[in-house]
Order: C-alpha cells, then structure tokens, then sequence
C-alpha cells in the first residue's frame, strides 16, 4: 500500500495477543505461538517503521500481571526474549531503529536485563524510528512509578507543585513518547488491559479478530485503512463539518 499520501499516526501500540489460541488451532504448544509470534513481531516491526513513515511502535509483550502464568510459560518467554534480543540488536542497530523498553525491573532476572540495556546502549543514537518494547510493564505501576518520582523531585526542590500538570507528569512516564494515535489488540478481545493507560487517553481503537502470528502486512494495511477514516476530535467539536 501506499503511505506517502494517506493520513497515519504518529504512534502505533499493538497489544500482542492470540499466540496460544493459534498454536492450539495448529495443533502445536503454546510456547510455539509465542516462537512464531516473536518471528511476525520481526517482520511487522520492520514493516510498521521502515514501509509506512509511522515514527513509533509501542508493543505490549509481558504485561506485569504476565507473572501469573505457569512457571513453564514464563520460562519460556524469558529465555526467549533474551534470545531473540540478542539477535534483534545486530538487526534494529542496521536498520537505525532506536530501540527502548517500558516497564518495572523487578522481578526480570539479570540475563534478560543484560540484553535489554545491550540493545538499549547499541541503538540510542538510531534516529530512524523507535521501537518501544513494553516488557513487565503495567500502565497503573507505570503512573505509581512517574508519581513516587515527582515526590522525589518535589522534596529535593527540584520542581515546586505548581510546576506539576498533564504535561510535566507525562515527562515522569517510563519513557517520555508522544501519545498512542492508533491502538491495536489483536485477537478479537475487546480490552485495553492496563496497556499504556496515560498515553491511550485519545487514541483510536481497534480490534481485529486475527492472532497476533497472522497478523501480518495485509492485516496491517486493513488497520491503517480503518484509522483513515476515524475523525478525531480530541473533545472537540468540528464546526467546519458540523455546519458543511
Ligand atoms: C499473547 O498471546 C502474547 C504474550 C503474552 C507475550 C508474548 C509475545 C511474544 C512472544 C512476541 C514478542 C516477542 C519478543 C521476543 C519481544 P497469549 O499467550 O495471551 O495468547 P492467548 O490469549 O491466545 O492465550
């Protein structure tokens, strides 16, 4: 499809979702899914940032509530994003993709961390598109988080209260991105589950029924087509339509 002259988003969050469900259709384990997810996750990341002009992807991989599954499955995602960044490194650092996460620290284990800050220190120059992993991540603990700092800073006269409003707050977020655009949840369910809930504020929703392992180019397109015909108005009235 053609980018160059359709209205798009600036920022782009896929809550990734539907792993399992398509492995059991295939007859396969879940953490087959989640293999074959991490491989679509590659291939529609460079898609969404390199094809499109859309400047950030915010993917929601292990929310922090994600710790309640079995010890088997949250082995497996563990070792297998410590994998998969590894080898994303070499690849987002040749694309000039910055790569960055969102989400707590505790309690991910030193191996993962390690690849986490690799990336992180390999690409943060990269000015071609940011690709914002959301891993252990919560979007209440991330307004906790953003607010026991503007404590901090409050009682070390960094900032007065006056200073405090929307804007500031959102500088005190995991990571200071612009607000999500367009938001997409694979997989047919109707929830936002505690994704990015300070930067989803105005964003335009959608929920296609594909899992998230089919989700692909064509799937995307579809999506952009949709959002192109959503008419945002942030609160407001559009007098100009109103009255034409
Ligand atoms: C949702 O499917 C997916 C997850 C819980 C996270 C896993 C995400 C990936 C493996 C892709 C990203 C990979 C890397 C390496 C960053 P689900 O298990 O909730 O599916 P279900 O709802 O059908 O059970």
């Amino acid at each position: 499809m053609d980018y160059s002259k359709m209205k798009i988003p600036h920022h782009v969050g896929i809550i990734v979702d539907g792993n399992g469900r398509w492995a059991e259709e295939h007859g396969k384990k879940r953490s087959y899914g989640h293999k074959i997810g991490s491989e679509n996750l590659e291939k529609i990341s460079h898609y969404i940032l390199k094809k499109t002009g859309i400047k950030v992807l915010s993917v929601y991989v292990f929310s922090t509530e994600n710790f309640k599954r079995s010890k088997e499955e949250v082995d497996y995602l563990m070792d297998l994003f410590t994998k998969k960044f590894k080898r994303y490194a070499k690849r987002y650092q040749k694309e000039n993709i910055k790569v960055i996460f969102s989400g707590r620290r505790n309690p991910l284990d030193e191996e993962v961390l390690k690849t986490m800050d690799e990336i992180t220190e390999m690409t943060k120059n990269n000015t071609g598109g940011i690709l914002n992993f959301c891993l252990n991540y919560g979007g209440h603990s991330e307004i906790v988080d953003a607010t026991l700092k503007v404590f901090k800073d409050l009682r070390e006269n960094k900032i007065i209260e006056d200073d405090v409003n929307e804007e500031l707050f959102g500088h005190y977020l995991y990571q200071d991105l612009p607000p999500i655009d367009f938001l997409i949840r694979t997989s047919g369910e109707y929830r936002i589950s505690n994704f990015m809930l300070w930067q989803s504020s105005y964003a335009e929703f959608y929920f296609p029924k594909t899992y998230f392992p089919d989700f692909n180019e064509e799937e995307f397109d579809k999506a952009i087509l949709e959002y192109t015909t959503r008419d945002r108005r942030f609160g407001g009235i559009d007098y100009e339509k109103k009255n034409s």
